[in-house]
Protein backbone atom coordinates (compact mmCIF):
# COMPACT_ATOMS: atom_id res chain seq x y z
CA UNK A 1 0.00 0.00 0.00
CA UNK A 2 1.41 3.62 -0.94
CA UNK A 3 -0.28 6.67 -0.08
CA UNK A 4 0.25 10.12 -2.63
CA UNK A 5 -1.24 13.23 -0.95
CA UNK A 6 -3.12 15.43 -3.22
CA UNK A 7 -2.12 18.28 -4.29
CA UNK A 8 -4.68 20.16 -2.20
CA UNK A 9 -5.13 20.96 1.23
CA UNK A 10 -6.85 17.94 2.19
CA UNK A 11 -6.82 14.37 0.67
CA UNK A 12 -4.64 11.57 -0.17
CA UNK A 13 -4.58 8.21 -2.98
CA UNK A 14 -3.92 5.09 -1.47
CA UNK A 15 -2.35 2.36 -4.28
CA UNK A 16 -1.58 -1.62 -4.68
CA UNK A 17 -5.06 -2.25 -2.33
CA UNK A 18 -7.57 -4.12 -3.60
CA UNK A 19 -11.04 -3.12 -1.36
CA UNK A 20 -13.06 -6.27 -2.43
CA UNK A 21 -10.68 -8.28 -0.35
CA UNK A 22 -10.47 -8.52 3.49
CA UNK A 23 -7.97 -6.23 4.86
CA UNK A 24 -5.82 -7.33 7.83
CA UNK A 25 -6.06 -5.54 10.75
CA UNK A 26 -2.59 -3.94 10.45
CA UNK A 27 -4.05 -2.94 6.96
CA UNK A 28 -7.17 -1.36 8.46
CA UNK A 29 -5.42 0.49 10.99
CA UNK A 30 -2.68 2.19 8.40
CA UNK A 31 -5.96 3.23 6.27
CA UNK A 32 -7.49 4.62 9.47
CA UNK A 33 -4.44 6.37 10.59
CA UNK A 34 -4.36 7.97 6.73
CA UNK A 35 -8.08 9.02 6.46
CA UNK A 36 -7.53 10.69 10.04
CA UNK A 37 -4.89 12.87 8.25
CA UNK A 38 -6.46 13.07 5.07
CA UNK A 39 -10.37 13.33 4.98
CA UNK A 40 -10.47 12.54 1.57
CA UNK A 41 -8.98 9.05 0.42
CA UNK A 42 -9.31 8.34 -2.81
CA UNK A 43 -8.78 4.05 -4.29
CA UNK A 44 -8.97 3.93 -7.86
CA UNK A 45 -9.61 1.33 -10.32
CA UNK A 46 -11.77 -0.86 -7.60
CA UNK A 47 -14.97 -3.14 -8.63
CA UNK A 48 -17.03 -3.47 -5.50
CA UNK A 49 -20.13 -5.31 -5.41
CA UNK A 50 -22.89 -3.81 -2.61
CA UNK A 51 -22.02 -6.23 0.06
CA UNK A 52 -17.88 -5.30 -0.71
CA UNK A 53 -18.43 -1.67 -0.35
CA UNK A 54 -20.72 -2.23 2.85
CA UNK A 55 -17.56 -4.46 3.73
CA UNK A 56 -15.43 -1.39 3.42
CA UNK A 57 -17.33 1.08 5.32
CA UNK A 58 -17.74 -1.95 8.21
CA UNK A 59 -13.46 -1.51 8.94
CA UNK A 60 -14.59 2.91 9.55
CA UNK A 61 -17.75 1.57 11.70
CA UNK A 62 -20.54 0.77 12.27
CA UNK A 63 -23.35 1.18 9.19
CA UNK A 64 -25.92 3.78 8.64
CA UNK A 65 -28.56 3.94 6.90
CA UNK A 66 -29.58 6.48 3.50
CA UNK A 67 -31.47 9.33 4.92
CA UNK A 68 -34.23 8.63 2.81
CA UNK A 69 -34.74 5.75 5.17
CA UNK A 70 -32.88 7.35 8.56
CA UNK A 71 -36.05 10.23 7.86
CA UNK A 72 -38.79 7.44 7.79
CA UNK A 73 -39.16 8.51 4.01
CA UNK A 74 -42.84 7.46 3.69
CA UNK A 75 -42.73 6.68 -0.11
CA UNK A 76 -39.56 4.40 0.46
CA UNK A 77 -36.28 5.83 -1.75
CA UNK A 78 -37.96 4.45 -4.63
CA UNK A 79 -34.34 2.22 -4.59
CA UNK A 80 -34.53 -1.02 -6.79
CA UNK A 81 -35.23 -4.25 -4.52
CA UNK A 82 -31.60 -6.20 -4.70
CA UNK A 83 -29.41 -2.79 -3.78
CA UNK A 84 -29.60 -3.39 0.00
CA UNK A 85 -31.43 -0.82 2.33
CA UNK A 86 -27.94 0.10 3.51
CA UNK A 87 -26.79 0.99 0.26
CA UNK A 88 -27.66 4.74 -1.32
CA UNK A 89 -27.72 4.68 -4.89
CA UNK A 90 -26.96 8.30 -6.21
CA UNK A 91 -28.50 8.54 -9.47
CA UNK A 92 -29.90 10.36 -12.53
CA UNK A 93 -30.69 7.24 -14.36
CA UNK A 94 -34.90 6.29 -14.91
CA UNK A 95 -36.07 2.69 -15.14
CA UNK A 96 -38.97 2.35 -16.29
CA UNK A 97 -40.44 5.74 -15.27
CA UNK A 98 -38.86 5.76 -12.01
CA UNK A 99 -35.66 7.13 -10.72
CA UNK A 100 -33.57 4.45 -9.39
CA UNK A 101 -31.59 6.51 -7.05
CA UNK A 102 -31.34 9.87 -5.02
CA UNK A 103 -29.78 13.50 -6.48
CA UNK A 104 -30.85 13.84 -10.19
CA UNK A 105 -28.21 15.49 -12.77
CA UNK A 106 -28.90 18.91 -11.22
CA UNK A 107 -26.31 20.67 -8.87
CA UNK A 108 -26.05 19.22 -5.21
CA UNK A 109 -24.69 22.50 -3.02
CA UNK A 110 -22.48 22.71 -0.88
CA UNK A 111 -23.04 20.28 1.42
CA UNK A 112 -22.44 17.74 4.50
CA UNK A 113 -24.07 14.40 4.39
CA UNK A 114 -27.26 14.20 6.48
CA UNK A 115 -26.06 16.90 8.93
CA UNK A 116 -30.00 17.04 9.69
CA UNK A 117 -30.74 14.60 12.05
CA UNK A 118 -29.16 14.44 15.35
CA UNK A 119 -26.29 11.42 14.72
CA UNK A 120 -25.22 12.63 11.42
CA UNK A 121 -23.10 10.24 9.73
CA UNK A 122 -19.29 9.90 10.22
CA UNK A 123 -18.05 8.29 6.73
CA UNK A 124 -19.33 8.34 3.09
CA UNK A 125 -18.08 5.26 0.94
CA UNK A 126 -18.80 6.29 -2.95
CA UNK A 127 -18.30 3.98 -5.53
CA UNK A 128 -18.25 5.08 -9.13
CA UNK A 129 -20.20 2.55 -11.39
CA UNK A 130 -21.26 4.54 -14.47
CA UNK A 131 -20.31 7.67 -15.27
CA UNK A 132 -20.76 10.40 -18.22
CA UNK A 133 -17.82 10.26 -20.40
CA UNK A 134 -14.63 12.24 -19.66
CA UNK A 135 -15.19 16.00 -19.42
CA UNK A 136 -18.32 15.84 -19.18
CA UNK A 137 -18.46 17.14 -15.79
CA UNK A 138 -20.09 15.93 -12.56
CA UNK A 139 -17.35 16.39 -10.57
CA UNK A 140 -17.29 16.52 -6.79
CA UNK A 141 -15.63 19.30 -4.79
CA UNK A 142 -14.55 19.17 -1.03
CA UNK A 143 -13.58 21.83 1.28
CA UNK A 144 -11.20 20.88 4.46
CA UNK A 145 -13.57 22.57 7.91
CA UNK A 146 -10.26 21.81 9.51
CA UNK A 147 -8.46 24.63 7.55
CA UNK A 148 -11.25 26.67 7.72
CA UNK A 149 -11.69 26.76 11.35
CA UNK A 150 -8.42 27.64 11.42
CA UNK A 151 -8.03 30.45 9.14
CA UNK A 152 -10.94 32.02 10.91
CA UNK A 153 -10.52 36.22 11.32
CA UNK A 154 -10.25 36.51 14.83
CA UNK A 155 -13.79 38.62 14.64
CA UNK A 156 -15.84 35.64 13.30
CA UNK A 157 -13.51 33.06 15.31
CA UNK A 158 -15.42 34.73 18.14
CA UNK A 159 -18.97 34.76 16.85
CA UNK A 160 -18.99 31.08 16.34
CA UNK A 161 -17.30 29.53 19.47
CA UNK A 162 -20.25 29.25 21.38
CA UNK A 163 -22.98 29.31 18.65
CA UNK A 164 -25.00 26.50 17.28
CA UNK A 165 -27.33 26.56 13.71
CA UNK A 166 -30.34 24.38 13.09
CA UNK A 167 -29.87 21.92 9.99
CA UNK A 168 -33.33 21.74 8.40
CA UNK A 169 -34.09 18.25 6.85
CA UNK A 170 -36.29 19.75 4.59
CA UNK A 171 -34.67 19.83 1.25
CA UNK A 172 -32.25 17.64 -0.78
CA UNK A 173 -29.08 18.89 -1.46
CA UNK A 174 -29.97 19.33 -4.99
CA UNK A 175 -32.98 21.22 -4.12
CA UNK A 176 -35.67 18.95 -4.23
CA UNK A 177 -38.31 19.76 -1.45
CA UNK A 178 -38.75 15.85 0.27
CA UNK A 179 -41.76 14.21 0.25
CA UNK A 180 -43.73 14.66 4.24
CA UNK A 181 -42.00 18.02 4.79
CA UNK A 182 -42.87 22.03 3.97
CA UNK A 183 -41.20 24.77 2.78
CA UNK A 184 -41.56 27.73 5.14
CA UNK A 185 -40.16 31.03 4.39
CA UNK A 186 -38.17 31.65 8.01
CA UNK A 187 -35.32 29.77 9.05
CA UNK A 188 -35.52 30.27 12.16
CA UNK A 189 -39.23 28.15 12.42
CA UNK A 190 -38.40 25.33 10.41
CA UNK A 191 -37.74 21.55 11.95
CA UNK A 192 -34.23 19.68 12.10
CA UNK A 193 -31.92 19.39 15.35
CA UNK A 194 -29.05 22.41 16.52
CA UNK A 195 -25.57 21.42 16.42
CA UNK A 196 -22.77 23.52 17.49
CA UNK A 197 -21.19 25.76 14.61
CA UNK A 198 -17.82 24.61 15.80
CA UNK A 199 -17.37 20.62 16.89
CA UNK A 200 -14.37 18.78 17.81
CA UNK A 201 -13.85 15.60 15.74
CA UNK A 202 -13.94 12.64 18.06
CA UNK A 203 -11.37 10.90 16.71
CA UNK A 204 -8.81 13.65 15.95
CA UNK A 205 -9.93 15.68 18.22
CA UNK A 206 -9.73 18.82 16.06
CA UNK A 207 -11.76 21.59 15.64
CA UNK A 208 -13.82 22.10 12.47
CA UNK A 209 -16.51 24.41 10.98
CA UNK A 210 -19.44 22.47 10.82
CA UNK A 211 -22.34 24.41 8.58
CA UNK A 212 -24.48 21.09 7.11
CA UNK A 213 -26.35 23.33 4.28
CA UNK A 214 -27.09 27.34 3.40
CA UNK A 215 -30.77 27.10 2.58
CA UNK A 216 -32.45 26.93 6.12
CA UNK A 217 -29.95 27.59 8.11
CA UNK A 218 -30.42 29.71 11.41
CA UNK A 219 -27.93 30.17 14.19
CA UNK A 220 -29.77 30.34 17.80
CA UNK A 221 -30.35 33.45 19.09
CA UNK A 222 -29.64 35.88 16.54
CA UNK A 223 -31.99 37.44 15.10
CA UNK A 224 -32.89 35.89 11.21
CA UNK A 225 -31.10 38.89 10.23
CA UNK A 226 -28.01 38.93 11.87
CA UNK A 227 -27.86 34.93 11.56
CA UNK A 228 -28.02 35.34 7.70
CA UNK A 229 -24.76 37.98 7.63
CA UNK A 230 -22.97 35.66 9.92
CA UNK A 231 -23.99 32.28 7.63
CA UNK A 232 -23.16 34.65 4.66
CA UNK A 233 -19.85 35.51 6.28
CA UNK A 234 -19.00 32.11 7.05
CA UNK A 235 -19.83 30.48 3.73
CA UNK A 236 -17.99 32.97 1.76
CA UNK A 237 -14.86 32.15 3.93
CA UNK A 238 -15.22 28.38 4.39
CA UNK A 239 -15.76 28.09 0.36
CA UNK A 240 -12.46 29.72 -0.95
CA UNK A 241 -10.80 27.89 -3.08
CA UNK A 242 -7.72 27.59 -1.01
CA UNK A 243 -9.94 25.17 1.42
CA UNK A 244 -10.65 22.89 -1.59
CA UNK A 245 -9.99 20.35 -3.29
CA UNK A 246 -11.94 19.08 -6.99
CA UNK A 247 -12.15 15.70 -7.67
CA UNK A 248 -12.56 14.50 -11.52
CA UNK A 249 -14.08 10.66 -10.93
CA UNK A 250 -12.78 7.44 -13.09
CA UNK A 251 -15.19 4.68 -13.47
CA UNK A 252 -14.05 2.33 -10.51
CA UNK A 253 -13.13 4.99 -7.82
CA UNK A 254 -14.21 4.30 -4.82
CA UNK A 255 -13.42 7.75 -2.44
CA UNK A 256 -14.77 8.04 1.33
CA UNK A 257 -14.81 11.46 2.65
CA UNK A 258 -15.49 12.27 6.59
CA UNK A 259 -18.53 14.42 7.00
CA UNK A 260 -17.45 15.84 10.69
CA UNK A 261 -14.40 18.14 8.73
CA UNK A 262 -15.21 18.09 4.82
CA UNK A 263 -18.41 19.26 2.93
CA UNK A 264 -18.62 18.79 -0.41
CA UNK A 265 -20.77 19.05 -3.63
CA UNK A 266 -21.40 18.12 -7.12
CA UNK A 267 -21.77 19.99 -10.03
CA UNK A 268 -24.54 19.23 -12.76
CA UNK A 269 -24.26 16.98 -15.46
CA UNK A 270 -26.02 16.54 -18.53
CA UNK A 271 -28.93 14.60 -18.46
CA UNK A 272 -29.39 12.64 -20.82
CA UNK A 273 -26.09 11.31 -19.59
CA UNK A 274 -25.76 8.14 -17.16
CA UNK A 275 -24.19 8.43 -13.68
CA UNK A 276 -24.70 5.77 -11.16
CA UNK A 277 -22.86 5.81 -7.71
CA UNK A 278 -23.01 3.51 -4.95
CA UNK A 279 -22.64 4.85 -1.38
CA UNK A 280 -22.37 3.31 2.12
CA UNK A 281 -21.89 5.59 5.00
CA UNK A 282 -20.78 4.65 8.57
CA UNK A 283 -22.75 5.96 12.06
CA UNK A 284 -21.55 9.44 13.56
CA UNK A 285 -22.06 10.62 17.23
CA UNK A 286 -23.82 13.63 18.03
CA UNK A 287 -21.79 16.93 17.36
CA UNK A 288 -20.21 18.35 20.45
CA UNK A 289 -17.54 20.74 21.18
C1 LIG B 1 -23.19 12.05 -1.88
C2 LIG B 1 -23.05 13.15 -2.84
C3 LIG B 1 -21.90 13.58 -4.87
C4 LIG B 1 -21.71 12.91 -6.18
O1 LIG B 1 -23.14 10.90 -2.31
O2 LIG B 1 -23.35 12.32 -0.70
O3 LIG B 1 -23.21 14.28 -2.47
O4 LIG B 1 -20.65 13.10 -6.76
N1 LIG B 1 -22.68 12.78 -4.05
O5 LIG B 1 -22.60 12.20 -6.61
MN1 LIG C 1 -23.51 14.26 -0.24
Amino acid sequence: MELIRFNAPHGAEIRNLDLSQPMSEETVESVRSAWHENPVLLFRGQNLDDQQLMALARNFGELELPPSRLLKYSHGSGQKEDVPPEINVISNIVENGKKIGQLGAEEAKWHTDTGFVEKPPAGSFLHAKELPPEGEGANTSFLNLYDAYEALPDDLREQVEDRWSKHDPSYTSDGVLRKDFRAYSDPSMGPGPCHPLVREHPETGRKALYLGRRFNSYVLGLTVEDSEELLDRLWAHATQDRFLYEHVWSLGDVLIWDNRCVMHRREAFNPNMRRRMHRAQTAGDRPFR
